[in-house]
């Protein structure tokens, strides 16, 4: 085995099942390509490199008698056009794959509408060798259901990430633009291969010297390199940079002057870089400028930004992650009850980024409230693929699990049925821009994400963005094959073990609908004791409120009445404890230590028996790995084991954490099942 982590989900390593691999050599010796783009150079570069890795062969480029044939519908020769299927379905980043015979001759063909399209079938193409499936059954027609899918790198000019746990940021922009990277190359590789098609290069937390003409240099060279794998660049937005950048004394989103620079600022931009994507922005949270600075709106700042972008087909990708200490309403409110009433008054070209959930990036929360709630305003999806909350780069947990749950909930704004993911690829909202962001966990470990198992989200954020109805389980199959082995014996138990492990970190850090109640700052580790910073919304106490009555944040009528932001059909289930699932228990409810659960234990036990469980689920994942030695290279085996045996030792910091700390308001023994702890 000698896998190289570098190469991500993309190992080319040849196929050791000698009739397999005698099929597949025979069904796709020759190729037919006429492609003359960067693109198509791109798609031969992978086709190349694929066939000689996973089949050990040159691919023939010989047009006259191809077996698979990689062409545009347009130029697809219409004997073979009539035999494809469904081709009507795809849009124009889609594509259709298929097998079909001609006069006896077995051939398959690859075609899609543009090039994009084709080069997003040819990755799932080599994905279909690289799974091992039989290419004489291949009808694969296929579409993206989100048009913007895009990660989101949290990265400083210094090359700081913040929230980042893999080493530096990778845009060395010091050597910009004349220095181009092979990694911006292999990076526009792998996020093509699973389709994510926009990349927003700086942080949120944004530094205006990015707008400025030496910087526009720099990103046009990263936009060069990125634009034959079909991604675009978006950059973040200073709201207050026509002050900084010394040009202006306001950022007033109604001053003329304003309305001007924005407008030039984006003319200056897309003279460059024609297709750049738009800004992200994030105004008036957590002490950012914005809008409300100079007494307007999140409209009046969106849509101005959205006019200077407008001519040239940019979007401005607004977040809603808002939340004021000055106000007294519970923090899980305030998004929806500032966006909601400017539901309909964006302009077409905006997309509102709202997080998962109310707070941010927990572990387990429900969903944000405002999806259901703006039908006349394209919302998108913001995850973090970055562990902020969840371990850092040290704890191995498959997020798609935890992106799959919040996609699947049920909103019933348009009556039951109406699931998150629904909202969020457009089929109930009345606007059609739609789009999901994924907080990039990657930097410049030499595996990109610095553990090896980041790599599984990094993929599993594409496969959601692309459909979000893909389940976290075919993902965790498809990559695990693609990245180690088709074995049953490593797939089966390694699948499990990837959708167990969500649910592992939220038994070990924030059972029953805690929440955070990690350390402060850096929100790594324990700190349900945290209640002196800057702002009561950042402590600890805030959200868990154990005291000698019991725990837990009462967001139902009798407490902050988050619960009335949601559907009636939500807001009945979840008002009383006893109908509330488990999982989200003391999100919505206050509840005392001996309050009788489901199970019939009382609540103190279960929160016990959680974190205890937390902790064996690491063992067990342990366990299983030590049984896949055989399947992975040594040195991943290696360093997974070392990282697991952090994680398990945090995870016991977790769980003795805690329970001392809520032991001293519960005043009950630790029962039987839980080890000493001190
Ligand atoms: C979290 C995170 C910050 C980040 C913020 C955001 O609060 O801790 O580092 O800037 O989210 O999403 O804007």
């Amino acid at each position: 085995v000698c896998q190289n982590p570098y190469d991500l989900w993309l190992q080319y390593d040849k196929i050791e099942d000698k009739t397999l691999l005698d099929s597949y050599k025979k069904q796709v010796s020759n190729v037919y390509l006429n492609l003359n783009s960067p693109t198509g150079d791109v798609i031969k570069e992978e086709i190349e490199k694929s066939f000689k890795g996973l089949l050990h062969i040159e691919p023939k480029f010989d047009n006259k008698t191809p077996n698979l044939i990689i062409s545009t519908l347009n130029k697809l020769d219409p004997s073979l056009k009539k035999k494809l299927s469904k081709t009507s379905n795809i849009n124009d980043e889609g594509y259709v794959i298929q097998h079909i015979s001609e006069k006896g001759e077995s051939k398959i063909i690859l075609s899609a509408k543009t090039e994009k399209g084709l080069l997003y079938g040819v990755f799932n193409f080599i994905k279909q060798i690289q799974l091992h499936k039989d290419l004489s059954k291949l009808t694969i027609v296929d579409s993206p259901k989100i048009q913007k899918r895009v990660l989101n790198h949290w990265d400083n000019l210094d090359r700081s990430v913040e929230r980042g746990y893999a080493g530096f940021s990778i845009w060395d922009w010091y050597l910009l633009p004349e220095l181009i990277k092979q990694e911006y190359i292999d990076y526009a590789r792998a996020n093509a291969s699973i389709g994510i098609n926009g990349t927003v290069l700086t942080n949120v937390n944004s530094n205006a010297l990015v707008l400025s003409p030496r910087y526009i240099q720099k990103l046009k060279a990263l936009a060069n390199v990125f634009r034959p794998y079909g991604i675009q660049v978006y950059l973040t937005a200073r709201f207050s940079a026509p002050i900084e950048t010394g040009d202006l004394e306001t950022a007033d989103p109604l001053n003329a002057e304003v309305k001007q620079w924005w407008k030039d600022k984006a003319e200056e931009i897309y003279t460059e870089i024609p297709d750049f994507g738009g800004f992200l922005v994030k105004a008036n949270s957590e002490g950012q400028p914005g809008p409300n600075n100079y007494g307007r709106s999140h409209v009046d700042g969106a849509n101005m930004l959205a006019e200077a972008v407008a001519p040239y087909d940019g979007i401005i990708m607004w977040r809603a992650f808002v939340y004021s200490e000055e106000k007294p309403e519970d923090r899980a409110k305030q998004a929806y009850s500032e966006f909601k009433p400017f539901d309909g008054k964006f302009k077409d070209n905006v997309l509102v980024q709202v997080k998962n959930g109310a707070i941010d990036f927990q572990p387990r929360e429900p969903f944000h409230p405002l999806f259901g709630a703006m039908p006349d305003t394209p919302l998108m999806m913001e995850f973090q693929i970055t562990q902020e909350y969840l371990g850092g780069m040290s704890h191995l947990v498959f997020l798609p699990k935890l992106f799959e749950e919040v996609l699947e909930e049920d909103t019933y704004t348009q009556g039951k049925g109406s699931t998150v993911g629904k909202i969020i690829d457009g089929q109930l909202s009345n606007k059609k821009l739609t789009g999901m962001a994924g907080v990039a966990n990657i930097g410049t470990a030499k595996n990109w994400t610095g553990h090896q198992f980041g790599q599984a989200n990094w993929y599993g954020f594409g496969r959601l963005a692309w459909n979000p109805e893909t389940s976290a389980e075919t993902i965790a199959k498809d990559w695990l094959k693609m990245t180690f082995s088709n074995n049953a014996e490593f797939v089966d138990p390694m699948s499990k073990l990837l959708l167990d492990s969500r649910e592992a970190v939220v038994n070990y850090m924030t059972p029953l609908g805690l929440h955070h109640i990690m350390a402060a700052g850096h929100h790594q580790g324990p700190g349900p004791w945290v209640k002196d910073m800057p702002r009561p919304d950042w402590t600890s106490v805030y959200y868990h409120k154990a005291d000698e009555n019991g725990i837990g944040f009462d967001r139902t009528s009798s407490g902050s009445n988050a619960l009335d932001q949601y559907a009636s059909e939500i807001q009945e289930k979840y008002s009383d404890p006893a109908t509330t699932p488990d999982k989200y228990l003391l999100w919505f409810h206050h509840l005392p230590w001996n309050y009788k659960m489901k199970s019939g234990k009382t609540l103190w036990y279960e929160i016990t028996a959680h974190y205890q469980k937390g902790v064996e689920q690491v063992e067990d994942m342990q366990k299983t790995w030590q049984k896949m030695q055989k399947y992975v290279d040594p040195q991943v085996f290696k360093e997974t084991n070392m990282l697991l045996d952090i994680q398990l030792k945090e995870a016991k910091q977790w769980r003795n954490a805690c329970l001392l700390y809520f032991q001293q308001f519960s005043k009950m023994d630790l029962p039987d099942l839980i080890p000493e702890i001190t």
